[in-house]
This record gives C-alpha cells, sequence and structure tokens, in this order.
C-alpha cells in the first residue's frame, strides 16, 4: 500500500505508516532481554516482557517504592519488566502484542517498490522512499544515505540478516526523519562498532549494537537487545 497525501505544496512519497500502538512508548522493548556492556545511554523507556527483571542485566537497577518500574544512570526514562507490580505486566503484555502485530503488518505490505535492490549491499546508495525487499540479507559497508522530505516514509523489508559494518552510517537528508524509517527484519541484526543506526527497527530475533554505536531509533526486537556502550536515543 501507499499514498500521495498532499499538504500545502508538500507532497509525502511512500507506504503507509506503521503503527506501531503502545510498542512506540519504547526505546527498546524485548521479549527476552536487554543487556549492556556500561556505559550505555538511553533516552526513553526501556520494557522486556515476558522475561522478569532478571532479563536486563548490566543496568545496576533501582527498583522504584512502587515497584512498578526500576531507574538505571544509563536510562533517561524507566525499566519497566514483566515481574514488576501491577500495573506494569499488563501494559507489558499489551505492548508486546502491539510490537508483533507492528512487525506482521510491515512484513505483509506488498508490492515492494524496489525488489532485491543492489543484491542486499546497499552501501553508497541513496534510497528514496519507498517500500523495499530483500529476500536476502542486507549489507552496508559503507555509508548509505536516506534521502526524502520530512513526510516521506521507507519500509524496508529484509528476510535475511541486517548488518552495518564497522564506523558505518545511516545519513538522513532533505528533511527525512528517523520515526518515518522502518526496518523490519526477520534475521538478526548487528550494527558495528561505532556505526549509526536511523529508523526504527522491528526485528524478528535479536538486535545487538557494538562498541559504541549509536542509533536514533526504536530497537523492537522479538527476542534480546544487547548494548555495548551504544547510544539510543528515539
Ligand atoms: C519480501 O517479499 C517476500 C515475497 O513477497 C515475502 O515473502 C517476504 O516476507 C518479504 N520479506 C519481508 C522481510 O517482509
Ligand atoms: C510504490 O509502489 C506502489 C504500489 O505499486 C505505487 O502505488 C507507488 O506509486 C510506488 N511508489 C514509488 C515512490 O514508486
Ligand atoms: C560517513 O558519514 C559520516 C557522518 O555523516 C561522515 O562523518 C563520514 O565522513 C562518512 N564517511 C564516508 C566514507 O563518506
Amino acid at each position: 500500500m501507499s499514498f500521495l497525501a498532499a499538504l500545502g505544496s508538500v507532497v509525502a512519497v511512500g507506504p503507509l505508516p506503521v503503527n506501531l500502538g503502545t510498542a512506540g512508548n519504547y526505546a527498546i522493548l524485548a521479549e527476552t532481554g536487554v543487556s549492556t556492556v556500561p556505559p550505555s545511554a538511553i533516552t526513553g523507556s526501556v520494557g522486556v516482557s515476558p522475561i522478569a527483571a532478571t532479563g536486563l542485566t548490566g543496568f545496576s537497577l533501582t527498583l522504584d517504592p512502587t515497584g512498578q518500574f526500576s531507574t538505571s544512570g544509563q536510562v533517561v526514562g524507566e525499566l519497566f519488566a514483566a515481574s514488576y507490580a501491577a500495573p506494569t505486566p499488563t501494559i507489558l503484555i499489551a505492548a508486546i502484542h502491539d510490537m508483533v502485530a507492528a512487525y506482521n503488518d510491515a512484513t505483509g505490505r506488498a508490492p515492494p517498490n524496489f525488489s532485491n535492490l543492489a543484491n542486499g549491499a546497499i552501501g553508497g546508495l541513496v534510497l528514496a522512499p519507498g517500500l523495499y525487499n530483500w529476500t536476502s540479507g542486507v549489507s552496508i559497508g559503507s555509508n548509505v544515505t536516506i534521502a526524502g522530505g520530512i513526510l516521506d516514509t521507507w519500509i524496508f523489508q529484509v528476510s535475511g540478516t541486517l548488518t552495518i559494518a564497522g564506523a558505518k552510517k545511516m545519513v538522513l537528508s532533505g528533511g527525512a526523519l528517523a520515526s518515518n524509517i522502518v526496518w523490519v527484519v526477520a534475521g538478526a541484526v548487528t550494527a558495528g562498532a561505532g556505526s549509526h543506526v536511523e529508523g526504527v527497527i522491528l526485528g524478528k530475533t535479536s538486535i545487538t549494537l557494538q562498541t559504541g554505536a549509536t542509533a536514533n531509533s526504536r530497537l523492537l526486537a522479538q527476542t534480546f537487545v544487547a548494548l555495548d556502550t551504544a547510544t539510543v536515543t528515539n
């Protein structure tokens, strides 16, 4: 599906937005755990469910007196786990449900505007708005540019793994917003040391940010998220 929406003289290009539902309330949401090698720096909430707070590792958590969330010096925001006091478990179940629904929505979009572009080796390319599908993995071996206006949208469907090489970056141009970019990835996502990610990641499995990687992003994983002195800002 896609649309053209006129707003004044600005025309949006690209697929209809993916509704994250309440999963959009989290910078990081995962089912089996979130780990950090400190110090990471996360701006936004972190949630894990169905795993308990034992699934939040490396954060030096301080449980709030309400028992409903904890805090960490590495998080500007709150951390939530399925083992915390009500209403947290119920809220997390809904958020995970919404995350899976968003994944299924994004991965079900068709037909793509670009199929198997560059056989998945997209470093150096400039990516216009649209729906992209790779039946393989995607690797970013040099900077890649996502170019479009502030209303434009991108969905990148990756059937294999998504790998960003160390120190390589996703670069936005023309006013493109990370919140309008969705990477829906069936395999593991790995951002190499010092690399930079732009856009929401809906991962069927894990998302790993290696040493010093940064992400202007939401990391929404159906297994785990692993951070190593990484920065996540949504
Ligand atoms: C890519 O397209 C194929 C064929 O339509 C589809 O089966 C697959 O789910 C798509 N990949 C993703 C990650 O959405
Ligand atoms: C993408 O594909 C859809 C469906 O075929 C089409 O309506 C739309 O115009 C295409 N968008 C771009 C930017 O080519
Ligand atoms: C990659 O992008 C970063 C950030 O915009 C820039 O500093 C760097 O020089 C770029 N690298 C190359 C090889 O263009």
